[in-house]
């Protein structure tokens, strides 16, 4: 049998989708009682290339109260693909852990690594794709939303990780999705494509579009994320000029509908993607989906271990 990972949400069925939400749901409500052994007494490696606070202390608390052990393992220290190669890494970890959560530049490292061990892996954000963090977004929107489906969603900002993770989420769930880019910061082609081959099968619009008004006229959740992402920081005085016309303000939330809501994966710079009055206003829910991040990725687990 083929061993499950999450790598992206791409490698998921819109039913395994469901039911790890209605699992994420279950653990949230009984916290901090797992009613599961699956990782009980197993260990989990925390292995991050970039800085981290919701996904380090989510997956380690996560692990824990499913009763396993958590190691953080310095990046740094190891230095895959210099001091040994990424699938020797790979293959020495296996030996001895049950699991790898990994933040990485490149996605093709997370990608070999996979590919090299035995062991479950997930993808704890990588420079193409961040599923937890989609996951989350899924639950916040069940959470508000109910099983309905008639929620646009608009992106507006960078076509980066998070907008790739939101954008297959939302075409495997059968969600609208608009992204609003300024020119060559587009959503990948390959990850669009694959996209919108799964809402052309729903029927909902997948669409990339320049002006940010027009991507929020009828949407239930505005989102965006930084306009200069862990790796970029050489770019980001060529990046807040550019991006500038694509901040989430009063202004353009009044282009939104009443009642829409605004979130964020986190952190936030606020005064340049967001503005302070929208991120901590009433319609923002990106700490309760910074808060769900714990329990999509204790259903990850389960699942990867059921
Ligand atoms: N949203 C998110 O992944 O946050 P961290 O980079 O702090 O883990
Ligand atoms: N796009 C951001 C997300 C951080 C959670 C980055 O990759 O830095």
């Amino acid at each position: 049998m083929l061993k499950k990972d999450l790598r992206s949400l791409l490698d998921y069925s819109p039913d395994t989708i469901e039911q790890l939400l209605i699992s994420a749901g279950t653990l949230k409500a009984n916290r901090p009682h797992a009613r599961t052994t699956v990782f009980k007494d197993k260990t989990g490696v925390l292995l991050f290339e970039k800085p981290s606070l919701r996904t380090r202390i989510t997956f380690e608390t996560a692990i824990n109260e499913l009763g396993g052990h958590a190691i953080n393992l310095p990046a740094e220290s190891v230095q895959m693909g210099k001091r040994e190669s990424v699938s020797d890494v790979a293959k020495n970890l296996e030996r001895w852990v049950h699991l790898l959560v990994v933040r990485t530049f490149s996605h093709a490292t997370l990608t070999q690594l996979a590919d090299a061990c035995s062991i479950p892996i997930i993808n704890a954000l990588t420079d193409a794709d961040h599923p937890c963090q989609a996951l989350a977004f899924a639950l916040t929107l069940r959470e508000r939303f109910g099983e309905a489906r008639d929620c646009p969603v608009a992106f507006v900002g960078d076509g980066n990780n998070v907008c790739h993770a939101l954008m297959i989420l939302a075409a495997k769930l059968g969600y609208d999705f608009t992204a609003a880019c300024p020119p060559g910061y587009e959503p990948n082609p390959g990850i669009l494509a694959s996209c919108q081959a799964f809402s052309r099968k729903t029927g909902k619009r997948l669409a990339v579009v320049r002006d940010p008004a027009a991507a929020v006229r009828d949407a239930a959740v505005v989102y965006t994320d930084v306009w200069t992402s862990m790796g970029q920081e050489q770019e980001t005085a060529q990046r807040k000029k550019i991006f500038a016309p694509f901040q989430v303000n009063a202004a353009l939330m009044a282009q939104a509908p009443a009642a829409a809501l605004v979130s964020h994966c986190l952190p936030a710079h606020r005064g340049e993607e967001i503005t302070g009055d929208i991120l901590d206003g009433e319609r923002c829910i990106a700490l309760d989906e910074a808060e769900n991040r714990l329990h999509v990725q204790k259903a990850v687990i389960v699942h990867l271990f059921s």
